[in-house]
């Protein structure tokens, strides 16, 4: 049991608390970064994941961590040097949607915390023995969705999770009624044609929806 992976669980817990929705963001315009996090942030939508897949992506990282009251972390970490350069754009937190050796003591050498991904019993068990308690849930529709969450909590009631993959506006509130659900995470605040054309108004009444499913948790 690692002290540094129980801290990170502790602070990626709070993180998640932040909103019901954390959104999962590809973003490709290093213009959009800014508008788009306060777009996001006006409508409740605080904590956000920046994903690796894009080149500009570290730069979209710096550039929203200044916008005021967004928590801006790294998605799809898959490599060490994934989390050196997320820690260097100054991401606060990261997410990953697996856990590797290699990626775990990455994020506990860098100070990062770290939302894993797993989709099985075995590999949250072995989270778990680590010290890490809050993990995504991957991909979630796809590995049985609410049916498979809930089946984990009678086994595994010390993990939480936040579920991402599949999951959209209509199927968000059955997986956040769940006691071992924290948070979801998702596309469908940013889609990819709103994006394009710029539909800041639009994604804040996205994001805004968002927030009132914290009704359901
Ligand atoms: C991802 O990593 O792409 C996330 O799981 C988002 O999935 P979604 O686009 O189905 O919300």
């Amino acid at each position: 049991m690692s002290i540094i992976a129980r801290d990170s669980s502790r602070i990626i817990r709070e993180i998640c608390g932040l909103a019901p929705v954390m959104p999962v963001l590809v973003v490709n315009e290093l213009k959009s970064a800014k508008p788009l996090a306060e777009a996001l942030v006006s409508g409740g939508i605080i904590a956000l994941e920046v994903t690796l897949r894009t080149p500009v992506a570290l730069d979209v990282i710096r550039a929203m961590s200044e916008v005021a009251g967004a928590h801006v972390g790294a998605g799809t970490l898959i490599t060490a040097d994934d989390v050196r350069a997320a820690k260097q754009a100054g991401a606060k937190f990261g997410v990953s949607p697996g856990a590797t050796a290699e990626l775990l003591s990455a994020c506990e050498k860098e100070n990062l915390p770290l939302l894993p991904g797993v989709a099985t019993a075995s590999e949250a068990m072995k989270l778990l023995a680590r010290g890490y308690d809050v993990l995504k849930f991957f991909p979630a529709a796809a590995s049985g969705g609410v049916t498979v969450l809930k089946a984990l909590s009678g086994p595994l009631p010390a993990i939480d999770f936040c579920p991402t993959g599949g999951i959209n506006a209509n199927t968000a509130a059955s997986y956040l009624a769940l006691d071992n659900v924290v948070c979801v995470g998702g596309s469908w605040l940013t889609p990819p044609d709103l994006l394009e054309q710029e539909c800041w108004t639009e994604i804040t009444k996205l994001a805004n929806q968002a927030t009132k499913l914290a009704d359901c948790r």
